[in-house]
């Protein structure tokens, strides 16, 4: 697996303004979304393009253009809705495709409350967006649930990634194409499985709901 760690001053700037307990949904949601644009363009880096020729009103010159199928980009809900925009905002032509997706407390099977993906996904690239990479465990089941339908390559992007749940996600996808692009490698998961500093639960932040 890839890891990717953003360096980037301006991605550290506003990380640091939404780990702030006192900022509001309204500033969060607007900070996870510029966040999101700025690491979807490193994520994107192996996008796949064909070769296209484009006539300028000057010359005739080569160019590119996205290939088809055109790529998937998956929110896992609800945190990963509150990222879609931004996603798109770079990849505007992508689909998306919704996964619900929870561990069984007492199983620790994947359950899959929601579903909104192609069953088939055969040569696809898929980007799946996910703000918390904590233990790993929703991701790696998610990175599973797509390989299974076909799926040739992953990248995933979270703003904020704990090192238990990287090496998690790298031992399970040992030798898959998998790539992760992290706005910041956090320091640990404390005993609640909260990432630590991190920024708190990054769904209630997103839409208002803690109390
Ligand atoms: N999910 C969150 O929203 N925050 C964490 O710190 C860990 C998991």
């Amino acid at each position: 697996m890839r890891v990717h760690i953003a360096d980037h001053p301006l991605i550290t700037h506003k990380l640091s303004v939404l780990r702030d307990v006192a900022t509001p949904s309204p500033v969060f949601r607007q900070l996870v979304d510029e966040l999101m644009t700025l690491l979807a363009y490193e994520a994107t880096r192996d996008v796949r393009v064909d070769k296209i020729q484009v006539t300028t009103p000057v010359a005739v010159t080569d160019g590119v253009k996205l290939s088809h199928p055109r790529p998937i980009v998956v929110p896992i809900l609800r945190a990963g809705l509150g990222m879609l925009d931004g996603m798109m905002k770079l990849l505007p032509t992508a689909q998306v495709g919704f996964l619900g997706i929870k561990r069984n407390e007492e199983t620790l099977q994947p359950v899959v409350y929601a579903n909104r993906l192609p069953d088939d996904l055969t040569g696809r690239q898929v980007y799946i967006i996910d703000p918390m990479l904590a233990t790993g465990g929703t991701l790696i089941d998610s990175i599973n649930f797509v390989f299974e339908r076909g799926a040739t390559d992953v990248t995933a992007i979270c703003l904020i990634g704990s090192p238990e749940g990287v090496a998690a996600v790298e031992q399970h996808v040992h030798g898959k194409a998998v790539k992760l692009v992290l706005g910041s490698l956090d320091e640990k998961l404390n005993e609640k499985g909260y990432i630590v500093p991190g920024l708190g639960d990054a769904g209630d932040r997103l839409y208002g709901t803690v109390d």
